[in-house]
């Protein structure tokens, strides 16, 4: 039966849970990754929670975020939301399905058995197969025009709502010592916007009306000084966004200059945080280059680009001096960003899993005998987890790290 049906495709991130069908073109649902409970610990009847994560229909209830910076920090509530997810929205009996699932760069293998365990044991799934969001996002990046070979070789920007990676991918395996984090994301920039709304007095500034302003107004400049100027001319620039409130009541809220200094925290952190000061271009690294981007803000991948070149073209000219005039190629700087950014680990995972080689790839329940077994084999199929292996059955490329200088940046955007 689990050989005709669909893989279920789940793509569970700090913010969003992206829910759907192998083959689908989008995921079949997107919706917070919270859960909500009544009782002190969280352990009392389940809620449903609105779109925006921000809202409870219900008195008494807490809002619970399982998952954070990517990774699951509370199991009895995800196996909550899991649970929920596979029942009520996507409405799956597990033992006819094979599971694709998603997991952050580095997730301890701990995690991944635990997973397993849950999925296995809970809800005893035909089948699992956990992949990197990374390396999905590569896949999915295939549908840009500007991509000519479809490698599962570049650097990928992850930038969702908890956590922001960028992760150097080399024929399909993540070159584990080079990622990098940044400790900021979408939660952060709605943070900064709801303070800037906040500060002025507007009559809403509540994290979903910040939230709403982000996603609808942002874009990224390229010269923070000169955008400041063209607002101060233009106030066409300025943007009255009508909020409903709980009640009917509508108010106004004024957008401004938040517009484009909330994604120029990538850019400038300084401006929102004491702790970390690095531009997102500069931990990208001009030589390795590589990567792509978070964001769906307009003109991010362009900035980004613009920014890469400047450090590589500068690190070219100080090693041309160095090596006493000898000339440089040069190293080409490309940002593709593409149609799938959005939901690219999602539909990533959609590609992989309609493959015919897919389910042989997947581990079931009935290959090993014995629990003590199965965890045993649990932990050395999920552990050992070549992201792709299915596609390319073989150790580390030996040429990895070179392979992983080439010159292509993804942007994976959310
Ligand atoms: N058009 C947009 N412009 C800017 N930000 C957006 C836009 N649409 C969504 N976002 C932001 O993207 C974030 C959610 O992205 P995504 O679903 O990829 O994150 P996640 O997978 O839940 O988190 P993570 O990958 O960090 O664990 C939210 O902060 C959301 O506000
Ligand atoms: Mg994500």
């Amino acid at each position: 039966m689990a050989n005709q049906t669909p893989a279920v495709v789940m793509d569970n991130g700090t913010g969003f849970s992206k829910l759907g069908f192998a083959g689908n073109d989008s995921p079949s649902f997107v919706f917070p990754t919270a859960i909500a409970t009544k009782g002190a610990a969280g352990t009392g009847a389940l809620a449903p929670v609105d779109q925006l994560g921000c809202g409870v229909r219900g008195p008494g209830y807490g809002l619970h975020y399982p998952i954070r910076h990517g990774q699951i920090e509370n199991w009895d509530h995800m196996e909550r939301f899991w649970s929920n997810s596979i029942f009520k929205y996507l409405r799956v009996e597990p033992e006819e399905h094979f599971f694709l699932l998603t997991e952050p760069p580095l997730n301890p293998p701990e995690n991944r058995e635990n997973t397993a365990e849950i999925f296995f044991e809970s809800f005893n799934c035909a089948g699992l197969y956990i992949a990197v969001q990374a390396v999905l996002a590569l896949a999915a990046s295939w549908t840009s025009s500007k991509v000519h070979d479809r490698s599962l070789t570049g650097t990928v920007i992850d930038s969702g709502d908890g956590v922001t990676h960028v992760i150097p991918v080399a024929e399909g395996y993540v070159i584990g010592s080079s990622i990098k984090s940044i400790p900021i994301a979408g939660r952060d920039i709605t943070y900064f916007v709801q303070s800037l709304l906040r500060d002025r007095g507007e009559p809403d500034s509540s994290l979903r009306t910040a939230q709403e302003i982000k996603e609808e107004y942002c874009y990224v400049c390229p010269d923070i000084v000169k955008e400041f100027s063209r607002y101060d001319r233009d106030r066409s620039r300025f943007i009255k966004h009508v909020v409903s409130q709980p009640g009917g009541r509508q108010v106004s809220v004024d957008v401004g200059y938040e517009r484009f200094m909330a994604p120029e925290i990538f850019f400038n952190p300084e401006i929102y945080s004491s702790d970390f000061l690095t531009p997102l271009p500069v931990v990208v690294d001009g030589n390795i280059v590589l990567s792509g981007g978070s964001t769906l803000y307009k003109d991010f991948g362009r900035r980004l680009q613009r920014d890469i070149k400047h450090l590589v073209d500068a690190r070219i000219r100080a090693s041309e001096v160095r090596s006493g005039g000898a000339k440089s190629g040069g190293l080409e700087v490309q940002v593709i960003t593409h149609k799938r950014q959005r939901h690219g680990p999602w539909f990533g995972g959609s590609l992989l899993g309609q493959t015919p080689e897919f389910r042989s790839y997947c581990h079931t329940k009935a290959e090993p005998s014995g629990e003590l077994q199965l965890r045993v084999t649990l932990t050395v199929f999920i552990a050992a987890r070549n992201p792709w292996s299915f596609v390319r059955d073989r150790q580390m490329h030996p040429a990895a790290e070179i392979q992983a200088s080439g010159q292509q940046i993804i942007i994976q955007a959310h």
